[in-house]
């Protein structure tokens, strides 16, 4: 395809304007910048001098390369200027009624042929093409923020927009070294719609005190491999600025998952709008910082006022599974002896040579020494039943994920282990609390979710049912330092901390490949580069599995009855034709092939 859009003209020279005109100005095309006034345009262009200067002292530019694009970009106050542009990228604003007047001025200055982009990230492209002549040449062109590293470009087509337009303006992308999505008009598009509805989720869990804020924050960062905690990251974008992105999402969807968190709009009214104001739902040295000021809140006067822990020496695992594999890896390589129990002596073996070959893999990656493997090993003793465990001051169950099984197991570690030892479980959907009363002492038992791999991840969900006696909190919680864990505090709800917050996500994702709103592949990308996401929604499901994924669906939809965790379909239809995912070779993507 020949070059698209030799000439293009950015109106609106802020933050995002000004980092498109740099971005269009480096692939060495003509930029006609156009701002509000000569006092507006003056400082637009010291703002795209200032960071271009900021890029050259940051070696992602020449001094040449520099010198070169601000001889391209050129800035004024006349949007008649525009009329020698094949694109016009808008970027004022979020202001329906500014936009709509402004596309109605360009559609009355530029030739037919002109194609109108609007940089919009939440109002509609298709009201905005109807202020205009041409609606099958306005689409939206959704660029990240900041533009000079955020590869992501959200090509928004509108019922009207002529494919060919869309075309070549994902062609000017894909120049700009940028990858475009392909997104279809919905406000928030791909990646906002995606992560709003998430945070807008993570605020309500915050508000109903299901659990801290850096608890939640942490929790997504350790379990998940985010950037950011959801939280912290409602601070950067803005409080304002989410509330109003969900405001658009509710008004479109009708999803109450989408209707902004109640707390949103109180900090809003508060004038809490997050880093730019000092405080939001952290509080920073000063607007506009981003280094938070650590505060005395309740919790940690809480979590200081907590009650001694127990002393816990030895620890016994139950199950022979990866899980526990794992989990056993965590005590010994801590210096904790440990009793590997499973069903016979044979898996509790086999478990062992499992534990030894993964610290094998630890030595010859250079991350363990010989000795600490030799040590790690020798603290870990195989054992048949779970009749040897009477001794132990903790055993952490991991067996299967299935209550009857799991029920009979505490049960018998009823009978047999020593008064005042703690018995945790490690099940990811079940309730703590079914487990804890198949006991006669219900006080002792507590949820400790690890996440696999269990050596690896630094995250343990910390569940305390209502009976979980306080001291057996304190005491898992101490424990999780001693073994280098990173500890978050919940109550026993299903999905607790990350799966109530991972799930509907990976859910809504689904949901939009099922109404033919994105591809797989666009979907993932979006999230990834626009996110900064480790893995796309689909990698992840066909990683985790769509049979685990739908279970844990069905359970957090069973648990809160919300209509929108309910399963998607397509995610159902999957599970039954028997696509699991990585482990069966197909699930949203065939692996098989690959
Ligand atoms: N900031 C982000 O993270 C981000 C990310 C993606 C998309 N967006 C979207 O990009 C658009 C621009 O947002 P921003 O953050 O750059 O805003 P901004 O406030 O930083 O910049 C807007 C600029 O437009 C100028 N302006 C106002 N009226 C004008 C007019 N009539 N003619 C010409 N210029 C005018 C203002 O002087 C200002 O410089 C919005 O639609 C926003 O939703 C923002």
């Amino acid at each position: 395809m020949e070059r698209p859009f030799p000439t293009v003209a950015v109106v609106g020279l802020g933050t995002m304007g000004a980092g498109v005109a740099v971005a269009v100005a480096r692939s060495g095309r003509r930029v006609i910048g156009v701002e509000a006034g000569p006092a507006q345009a003056a400082r637009a262009l010291a703002r795209i001098e200032a960071s271009t200067a900021r890029a050259v002292a940051r070696e992602r530019l020449t001094a040449e390369e520099r010198t070169a694009l601000l001889a391209l970009i050129e800035v004024g106050d006349e949007l008649t200027a525009a009329a020698q542009a094949d694109l016009v990228i808008e970027e004022v604003p979020e202001d329906l009624e500014l936009k709509r007047a402004l596309f109605a001025e360009l559609d009355r200055i530029c030739p037919p042929g002109t194609v109108l982009a609007t940089g919009t990230t939440a109002l509609s492209v298709t009201r905005i093409a109807a202020a205009t002549a041409r609606p099958e040449r306005v689409l939206g062109v959704h660029f990240f923020n900041p533009v000079h590293s955020m590869k992501l470009v959200e090509v928004v087509r509108t019922v009207l927009t002529s494919p060919q337009a869309a075309e070549q303006v994902a062609e000017l992308a894909r120049d700009l070294g940028k990858e475009p999505v392909a997104a279809g008009d919905r406000a928030g598009f791909i990646a906002n719609g995606l992560l709003f509805a998430y945070l807008n989720q993570a605020a309500a869990m915050f508000e109903s005190r299901y659990a801290t804020r850096e608890d939640i924050d942490a929790a997504m960062r350790l379990g998940c491999g985010l950037p950011m905690g959801p939280l912290a990251l409602l601070d950067l974008i803005g409080v304002d600025t989410a509330r109003t992105v969900l405001e658009a999402m509710y008004e479109q969807s009708k999803d109450r998952l989408h209707a902004p968190a109640p707390i949103l709009g109180q900090l809003v009214a508060a004038g809490l709008l997050g880093r730019k104001s000092g405080r939001g739902f952290y509080t920073y040295e000063a607007p506009g910082s981003s280094r938070q000021v650590a505060e005395k809140s309740a919790e940690a006067a809480e979590a200081a006022a907590r009650p001694a822990a127990r002393e816990v020496r030895s620890v016994g695992v139950c199950g022979s599974g990866t899980m526990a594999t794992g989990i056993v890896e965590v005590f010994a390589k801590a210096g904790f002896p440990v009793l590997l129990a499973a069903r016979s002596q044979e898996k509790a073996e086999r478990a062992k040579a499992q534990l030894a070959k993964s610290l094998e893999r630890s030595v010859s990656r250079g991350r363990l020494s010989e000795e600490a493997r030799d040590a790690a090993l020798a603290l870990v003793t195989p054992v048949s039943g779970y009749q040897d465990l009477a001794d132990v001051d903790l055993v952490v169950e991991a067996v299967a994920e299935d209550l009857a099984v799991k029920r009979e197991l505490f049960g018998a570690l009823d009978k047999i282990v020593k008064p005042g030892a703690v018995l945790a479980t490690t099940t990811s959907s079940l309730p703590v609390i079914s487990c804890a009363t198949a006991t006669s002492r219900p006080q002792d038992v507590i949820g400790m979710h690890f996440f696999n791999p269990a050596p690896a991840m630094r995250l343990v969900e910390v569940v305390s049912t209502v009976l979980t006696a306080e001291d057996v909190t304190a005491t898992v919680l101490e424990l999780c330092g001693k073994v280098k864990k990173h500890p978050v505090e919940c109550g026993d709800r299903a999905g607790f901390i990350v799966n109530a917050l991972l799930f509907p996500y990976l859910n809504d994702a689904v949901r939009m490949l099922e109404e033919h709103y994105a591809t797989v592949d666009d979907i993932d990308t979006a999230m990834k580069l626009g996110c900064g996401y480790p893995m796309g929604p689909f990698e992840l499901l066909d990683v985790v599995g769509l049979d685990v994924s739908l279970t844990i669906e069905k359970v957090l939809h069973q648990e809160f009855r919300e209509p929108g965790l309910a399963a998607a379909p397509l995610l159902e239809h999957l599970v039954a034709a028997g696509c699991l995912g990585r482990k069966t070779g197909r699930g949203f993507r065939d692996h098989a092939r690959r």
